[in-house]
């Protein structure tokens, strides 16, 4: 339990550094707390015009989620692999430094998964994309893809997964809560839209 423990603290660890903030500052694109819905993630960095710098923050953000996953499985075994992943998307979103006010965890969801099970997540990020296409929104997006991500999980024979993906999904919806607001009211704004 101890060795558990333990991944749970490094995957928090890893989870909470937010690839946004780092981005914005190397690249120097202000306070992403003061741009669009204010959020540290990708979605909300394009806002600031730089595609590259919104690529870096959900490579960086996703990055983060399959070292944890990948380190705590090398170490400790799959179920410590498992924890590692949900603490370093709770690191994400409620990171201590932050004063715990952290991002909404899509990309570490996505990478998390991606790293617990390469189908389980290439068909997650797949459900991100169609519905996002259809949409054009990076909200929507994300709640489609996190409701399809127990569906996947099931399908592909990895039941082991189930928990994690509902537990995850829950809290997809519940970081989005103010974008459910908006999408209910018509006034969530499309990918790459500035406000
Ligand atoms: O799922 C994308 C989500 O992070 C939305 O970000 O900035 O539109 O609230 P934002």
């Amino acid at each position: 339990l101890p060795i558990l423990a333990l991944w749970g603290v490094i995957g928090y660890v890893l989870g909470s550094i937010p690839g946004g903030i780092v981005m914005a500052r190397v690249m120097g694109l202000g306070d992403l707390r003061q741009i669009g819905s204010g959020n540290i993630g990708a979605t909300n960095v394009l806002r600031t015009g730089s595609k590259t710098a919104a690529a870096a923050t959900l490579l960086f953000d996703a990055g983060k989620g399959i070292i944890a996953v990948l380190l705590a499985r090398y170490a400790a075994g799959e179920d410590a692999a498992q924890l590692a992943g949900l603490m370093a998307f709770l690191g994400h979103c409620f990171p201590i430094w932050l004063k715990f006010k952290g991002g909404k965890g899509v990309a570490t969801f996505l990478g998390v998964l991606l790293a617990l099970s390469f189908w389980v997540g290439a068909l997650v990020c797949f459900s991100w994309l169609i519905a996002a296409a259809i949409l054009r929104i990076s909200s929507a997006g994300a709640l489609a893809a996190a409701a399809t991500s127990t569906v996947w999980a099931l399908m592909l024979g990895r039941s082991d997964m189930v928990v994690l993906t509902l537990v995850l999904t829950g809290l997809v919806f519940w970081t989005h809560r103010a974008n459910i607001e908006r999408l209910r009211a018509g006034t969530e704004p499309k990918i790459g839209q500035k406000t």
